[in-house]
């Protein structure tokens, strides 16, 4: 299926693994649009929460996905900042709690449908990293390079930890851990465009790896199959 008529690079894996920094990191390199497609179910999140849409009322939830008024504006070159109606709203997007939601609002059809017809619009030149769960087997089904990142739970429930204390929150890591293996069972097991490795991704267990290791490796990929 032919959905987007640039390059589009995937990098899809569980919570915590380092894709947004990795991905953040690699638009820049390569001078390409970025998306964290999570941050779109976060936002869903954060917007039914304000107009007091259930999250069992899935015809409620669709209509607000497809009218949600959602923007990106670039504050540095590292830092994407997310608003909602015109509000800034980094900090809600970043809670936890925000995160396990949308994990519950990503089980509808209803609602992946209506975001994954907004994710493919991010698929403009000169070209794309898309960051998320589905987003070499769904969205982009034809994108040129496809990664799965992974890592033990328990770097990655210590990498969001450290990522949440820096920004100052209260937090605790058991709790975290917690909210992550839940997160990741939900997000795994589901019937709708589970958490899988598309057949033609490249894999790449992170564990052991800083996140510039990462980007140097993947970079590598990109430049032996002359995409850059
Ligand atoms: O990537 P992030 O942690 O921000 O995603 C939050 C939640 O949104 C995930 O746990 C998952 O349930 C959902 N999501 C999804 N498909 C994507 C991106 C995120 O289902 N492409």
């Amino acid at each position: 299926m032919i959905v987007s008529a640039v390059n589009v690079l995937t990098l899809d894996g569980p919570s915590g693994v380092g894709k947004g920094t990795v991905g953040v990191s690699m638009a820049k390199k390569l001078s390409y649009n970025y998306l964290d497609s999570g941050a779109l179910y976060r936002t869903l999140a954060v917007a039914a929460e304000r107009w007091d849409v259930d999250l069992n009322d899935k015809k409620g939830l669709k209509k607000l996905a497809n009218n949600l008024d959602i923007s990106f504006q670039a504050e540095s070159a590292s830092t994407i900042k997310p608003f909602l109606d015109g509000e800034d709203i980094t900090r809600e997007l970043m809670l936890e709690n925000t995160a396990s939601k949308a994990s519950v609002l990503a089980l509808y059809s209803e609602v992946r449908t209506a975001l994954t017809a907004r994710q493919r619009l991010f698929a403009i030149s000169p070209g794309l990293i898309a960051d998320g769960r589905d987003m070499g087997t769904v969205v982009f089904p034809d994108a040129i390079l496809k990664f799965f990142l992974t890592a033990s739970v328990e770097t990655r429930a210590k990498r969001r930890y450290k990522q949440l204390l820096l920004r100052g929150d209260n937090v605790s890591l058991p709790a975290i851990w917690r909210q992550l293996e839940e997160r990741d069972k939900r997000d795994s097991e589901r019937n709708i465009s589970p958490l899988v490795p598309a057949e033609d991704a490249i894999e790449l267990d992170t564990t052991y790896m800083s996140a510039g290791e990462v980007v140097d490796a993947l970079m590598d990929v990109v430049m032996v199959r002359g995409i850059f």
